[in-house]
């Protein structure tokens, strides 16, 4: 079984972005430990990070056809990107969203997610933790 990682927009700041709020964990830390637990549970993974919300659309088509869900930090474009939701609903494959943060304890505006009400699962509030919590359920939901 093989599954991708999708980080959206800003993640590859991680370590010196709003450390107080996501942590000191790099993208390369966090994609370790992704890789490390994800070896454990015999899981295939690839990841991608992108900045662009149709080069995560277009990531989102190519990687349907070789892999078996989606494990999915959309970032800001979790409470504005209707295209992303269309996109995972359109390939039909099972995928959990994760947030580092606690969105729900933030702005208002991070409270609504376009993406939740499609995801097999969402976990958030735990730091690096929530990949990895995120990453157990997908591979339960997946059979893996
Ligand atoms: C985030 C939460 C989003 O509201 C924010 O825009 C991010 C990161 C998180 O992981 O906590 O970029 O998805």
């Amino acid at each position: 079984m093989k599954i991708a990682v999708i980080h959206g927009p800003n993640l590859r700041l991680l370590g010196r972005r709003e450390p107080e709020v996501y942590g000191t964990d790099t993208l390369d830390d966090v994609n370790g430990k992704i890789a490390a637990l994800a070896a454990d549970l015999g899981l295939e993974v690839e990841t991608f990070q992108s900045n662009h919300e149709g080069e995560l659309i277009d990531f989102v088509d190519e990687a349907s056809a070789r892999v078996d869900g989606f494990l999915v930090n959309p970032g800001a474009y979790t409470h504005t990107s209707i295209a992303l939701r269309d996109a995972l609903a359109g390939v039909d494959l099972p995928f959990v969203e994760v947030h580092l943060s606690n969105p729900s304890a933030r702005e208002a505006f991070r409270r609504r997610s376009y993406l939740s009400s499609i995801a097999a699962g969402v976990v958030y509030g735990f730091g690096v933790e929530s990949y990895l919590l995120g990453l157990r359920g997908l591979a339960a939901r997946i059979g893996a």
